[in-house]
């Protein structure tokens, strides 16, 4: 699967999250009625850390803006999460996925999208069939952008608990 495109803004990157750009990212926060969308920064790095000694796939990445820290990334791979379907469970999983209120609305979170499906097309943990992600279903904008990038709903939950998420999926061959 080829995956060509254009950035609209051209000093994105992906970083991987590291000793020494771990403190640019814990801060970064989303407005407060967005805070039901997504974990805080520092607890989905303090989860990483417990899925990689249990020997998981996971990898973090400060999105920047030259250099900007303006987002954070957190994928997984073949998760295994009690009570979510094979959809979620065998896949490339986009997990977390945020941009700081102050830098929303300019596209950087659909350019973030390309360069994370770029490296997630390079099978960095194997081969895989799909990549797939959640949100809750009041939040419009990340089903917009998720269904207008080609993933597709799957009817699924994430997971049994009251507020679980939509699960969308694309297809990855
Ligand atoms: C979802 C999120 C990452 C999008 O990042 P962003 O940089 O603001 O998004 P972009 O500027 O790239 O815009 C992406 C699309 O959403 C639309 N959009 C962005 N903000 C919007 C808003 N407040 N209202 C309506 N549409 C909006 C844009 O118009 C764009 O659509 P288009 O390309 O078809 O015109 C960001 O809003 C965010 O961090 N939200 C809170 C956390 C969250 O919900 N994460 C996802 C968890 S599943």
């Amino acid at each position: 699967m080829e995956h060509v495109y254009e950035l609209k803004n051209k000093n994105i990157r992906l970083e991987k999250v590291d000793p020494d750009n771990f403190d640019d990212l814990y801060d970064l926060e989303v407005t407060e009625p967005q805070k039901n969308f997504v974990a805080p920064n520092r607890y989905s790095m303090a989860e990483a850390y417990a899925h990689l000694s249990n020997g998981d796939f996971v990898q973090c990445f400060g999105i920047y803006d030259g250099e900007t820290p303006v987002g954070f990334t957190m994928i997984g791979h073949d998760i295994e999460e009690e009570g979510s379907p094979e959809s979620v469970n065998k896949c490339y999983l986009l997990w977390r996925f945020m941009i700081d209120q102050r830098y929303q609305g300019k596209g950087l979170g659909r350019d973030a999208l390309h360069l994370l499906l770029d490296w997630v097309l390079t099978f960095p943990d194997g081969p895989s069939e799909r990549f797939s992600t959640s949100y809750e279903p009041e939040n419009e904008v990340a089903k917009h952008l998720y269904t207008s990038f080609g993933f597709i709903p799957t009817g699924e939950k994430d997971c049994d608990d009251e507020d679980a998420e939509d699960v969308a999926v694309m297809p990855l061959n």
